[in-house]
């Protein structure tokens, strides 16, 4: 997804730019481009393709002199990847640049209006058209530009600007999209993600939603939508600098992954320590909304809320929950998962359900997004930022989160005695060093890896809560490897999937609960003989199952409601490996990105 970065100070901007988008190369895209002032004069310089190339453009920023200047990636979404599509895009004089993140939703409509006004186009973006806008709108002030600009544009946007006719000014605008705002001595930044400037500067403004931020080198003015000066508060970042970087390991995945232990174990120690999570009134349904993996906890929250505390869960893909007149009361606990807490269809589904009067519980990775923001409560996953596109340590710690919520609301409910709260809280504190052990048989993935990775199909089965891990671990090795994979509940292969079952097909079996062991043996058994090659997953002591299986990889013995975040380490590790062997670009595939903020 897009990233923004920009810069005024006394430096040369170039080389800072072109540092901070390779920063945020993490949220995947297709082009980059830099625009910088210099004697007065905008200077664009753009390219489709990696940061690599914008870089020997500018002979890595010598080409261009000047210190205040706007960077972007661009990940397509109005046109193709293309030179003329990436930002900075620039009214026709070439006297304004802008970077856009986001998406205009009546982008179409205001093209024409300017078209009929003269305004010529030369690419397909929705950023031109608000290039030419501003340039409509501009009287000699830039703030008072933005302001008659957020009140034409609908959609969603974080802009960062600058005019040659404005040498000492950057200005920043946010609606929906993330923008902050950093503070430096003797100079200032924007950016749309926090490591982008983190080596520079720890103490940042978070602008809300509509606020129009003013950046000379010296110093910052924020304003509303009105113009009238808002007072920030300095928010501090206390995330370490190296934590963002791969710290020794060829990527960042397999570093995120080494991780978990430590993420979970931040996660879930406040609250074990300061009591599990209150609640006014005790919700009588539970709503989980999320996408992608964060569904995936989602799944596994409704085996274990509804097992602890006997309250209804429905779970929902974000996109399909804002679009289906969802049933929501007062005392429905609506909750929401994600690790950027940006995603464009889970903050809308958010809004939607908030709108229907449900209490909103977020549970997000990063501090200060527009989920944190507009939750009415907050669980924070402490996972640290996440660069891999593939989610690992931030499902790790939402599956952990999801447990200590089961947890509250059975305790809420009456159904938790102190005896078993101390027994589950003790099996959720052990959980770090179990995976610890776990990270330990890596090498063994590695090998069967090896075994794996020409698979042209591969099915993920499972039970219960398997089957929801099954469907993390299949997400997990289509994503990064490119292998075709399903996950089904084991019982639902036979009712038409099976059919694809051939001679050599690698099945997946997870085969963690011991009330449903015997139920999964049975349907390995239906797999195996139409040729199919098993690799089980189970809980060490059930050696049963290798008369069944090819291969049989164990998990320690825990409560065995814990058992998806030992399970999903092993499937993590399975999905790195086998993408490795292929060779493909794990930390960002093709077609993804970190943060989705468009629908
Ligand atoms: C898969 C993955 C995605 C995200 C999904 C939601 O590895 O990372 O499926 O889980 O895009 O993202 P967040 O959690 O940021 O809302």
């Amino acid at each position: 997804m897009c990233g923004i970065v920009g810069y005024i100070g006394a430096k040369q901007a170039a080389p800072i730019l072109l540092d901070g988008l390779a920063k945020l190369e993490y949220r995947g895209y297709d082009s980059a481009g830099i625009a910088v002032l210099n004697e007065q004069a905008v200077g664009v310089t753009k390219t489709k393709g990696r940061l690599k190339a914008l870089s020997d453009l500018l002979d890595g920023g010598k080409k261009a002199a000047g210190s205040v200047g706007i960077g972007h990636t661009r990940w397509a979404t109005h046109g193709a990847p293309s030179d003329v599509n990436s930002h900075p895009h620039t009214n026709a004089a070439g006297t304004l640049a802008i970077v856009h993140n986001g998406s205009i939703e009546n982008y179409m409509r205001i093209k024409v209006f300017l078209q009929e006004k003269g305004y010529q186009f030369v690419s397909e973006t929705d950023t031109e058209v608000i290039a030419h806008l501003a340039d409509y709108f501009y009287e000699g002030d830039l703030v008072d530009m933005v302001v008659k600009l957020t009140e034409k544009l609908e959609g969603s946007y974080a802009l960062g600007i600058l005019s040659s006719e404005h040498p000492d000014e950057l200005i920043a605008v946010r609606k929906e999209s993330p923008l902050i705002v950093g503070l430096g001595d003797g100079e200032n930044y924007i950016a749309s993600d926090i490591p982008a400037i983190l080596q520079y500067t720890r103490k940042v403004y978070l602008l809300e939603n509509g606020e129009i931020a003013r950046l000379t080198k010296d110093g910052i003015t924020v304003y509303d939508a009105n113009k009238n000066v808002v007072p920030k508060e300095v928010f501090e970042v206390d995330w370490d600098v190296s934590a963002a970087e791969k710290g020794g390991y060829e990527h960042f995945m397999f570093k995120e992954i080494m991780e978990e232990p430590e993420a979970i174990h931040k996660t879930i120690t406040p609250i074990i320590k300061e009591g599990l999570l209150k609640f006014g009134r005790v919700p009588d349904r539970v709503a989980i909304v999320a996408c992608g993996s964060a569904y995936h906890v989602g799944v596994v929250g409704k085996y274990v809320i509804e097992k602890l505390a006997g309250i209804p869960v429905e779970v929902d893909i974000a996109s399909e929950f804002r679009y289906r007149d969802p049933i929501i009361t007062d005392n429905t606990l609506v909750v929401i998962i994600s690790q950027s807490g940006e995603t464009a269809d889970t903050l809308a589904a958010l809004r939607e359900a908030k709108k229907r009067g449900g209490r909103i519980l977020g549970i997000v990775n990063v501090v200060g997004s527009s989920i944190a923001r507009e939750s009415d409560e907050v669980l924070y996953t402490l996972a640290g930022p996440e660069i891999a596109v593939a989610t690992t340590k931030a499902y790790a710690t939402q599956l952990s989160a999801i447990y200590l919520l089961g947890l509250s609301l059975a305790k809420a409910e009456g159904r938790l005695s102190a005896a078993d709260e101390k027994i589950y809280c003790d099996a959720l504190e052990r959980m770090p060093e179990l995976i610890a052990g776990l990270l330990e048989q890596k090498d063994v993935l590695a090998q069967y890896a090896k075994q794996y990775y020409t698979a042209k199909n591969v099915f993920f089965i499972g039970r219960g809560l398997d089957y929801a891990v099954a469907l993390e671990g299949s997400l997990k090795l289509k994503e990064i490897s490119y292998i075709h994979s399903e996950a089904y509940g084991a019982g639902e292969l036979k009712h038409g999937t099976i059919s694809l079952i051939e001679e050599g097909t690698l099945v997946v079996a997870l085969a963690t609960q011991d009330l449903l062991f015997d139920k999964m043996v049975s349907n390995i058994k239906e797999v195996k003989a139409r040729g199919a090659v098993v690799l089980s997953v189970a809980e060490e002591g059930n050696t049963e199952i290798e008369e069944c299986s090819d291969v049989v990889l164990y998990i320690p013995k825990n409560n065995q409601l814990f058992t998806p975040s030992l399970t999903v380490v092993l499937l993590q590790l399975l999905a790195y490996y086998i993408a490795g062997e292929k060779g493909c670009d794990i930390d960002k595939p093709r077609n993804l990105a970190k943060s989705v903020t468009v629908e």
